[in-house]
């Protein structure tokens, strides 16, 4: 089976405009999202492109904040400062990767963490871990969404994650072993990993390797999610971190690459966003 996250975006998109349309009435206004974007980076510029499009199909106003990439860090902390003031703007996302002379985990720490639709800041993390109430990192949210749509039970099975990032591998391994999934991280100098990765019952890849993932790394009935953006080395084309081709026919349930954990990205973002919006509309 293939999951399709695209299709499961769309309908839970639907649900949260039916909500939103709602609140022009019960709050006087609608969610309101401010999206940083500092350079050029083509990746960058279309994922920010997304996240406006499904802002505008929600009905979230949403703000592109665009910066060159020679803004200094203490600009883009003042930009930061003016929109945590702005009683107006309910999340706040800053895209990465920023340009190499800014400390990206200064500017994350200097978000409103109740503005914090990513995530990210160190108390949201702090609070991922302790298990108490916080904004979910959006791709974890996503990919256990997916998870659960496709009927997957998650309690009690070995679940391998390749990837140990603050955005993905860290998050999603804490919130598959909070549904009671034994966890496995992996990563680039885990001895013999395809051992490793061939006992998972549910695999999440995101190691950011094009088809890193091949047949032999993945147990017959497997449930592979990937979560890799890449180019195609030879064709150009977006592929994901998981050959597809080869692993289809051995896994269960596979999220294809583009349509599967990038919509659902998207999907969780608007629902982070309207849930600081409504948690400061109810304080
Ligand atoms: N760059 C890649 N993924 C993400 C994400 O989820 N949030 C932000 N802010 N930047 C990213």
């Amino acid at each position: 089976m293939i999951i399709s996250g695209k299709e499961l975006a769309a309908s839970l998109k639907g649900e949260m405009a039916a909500q939103v349309a709602t609140f022009g009435e019960r709050y006087g206004r609608v969610p309101h999202l401010a999206v940083v974007l500092v350079g050029e980076d083509p990746g960058s510029v279309s994922y920010v492109k997304g996240k406006a499009k499904a802002s505008a199909e929600v009905g979230i106003r949403n703000t592109t904040i665009r910066r060159p990439d020679t803004i200094t860090e203490s600009e883009l902390l003042a930009l930061i400062a003016e929109l945590n003031a702005d009683d107006g703007v309910d999340g706040i996302l800053v895209q990465l990767p920023l340009p190499k002379h800014i400390d990206s985990a200064r500017i994350i720490a200097a978000i409103d963490c109740s503005k914090d639709v990513d995530g990210f800041h160190p108390l949201n993390v702090a609070a991922l871990w302790q298990k108490q109430p916080c904004v979910l990192p959006c791709t974890p949210k996503g990919i256990i969404k997916m998870l659960k749509a496709a009927g997957v039970t998650i309690s009690g099975k070995r679940a391998v994650v390749i990837g140990r990032s603050n955005i993905v591998g860290l998050p999603v391994a804490k919130l598959l072993l909070d549904e009671n999934a034994t966890v496995t991280i992996a990563h680039s100098r885990t001895a013999d990993l395809a051992a490793v990765a061939s006992q998972a019952e549910i695999l999440v890849v995101a190691i950011g390797r094009p088809r890193f993932v091949t047949a032999d790394m993945v147990a017959d009935g497997a449930v592979v999610i990937d979560v890799g953006v890449n180019r195609d080395p030879e064709s150009g084309k977006l592929c994901g971190d998981v050959d597809f081709a080869a692993v289809e026919g051995k896994a269960s349930v596979i999220t294809p690459v583009p349509g599967g954990v990038g919509p659902m990205t998207i999907c969780c973002l608007m629902e982070n966003t309207i849930e600081c919006f409504l948690r400061k509309m109810e304080r």
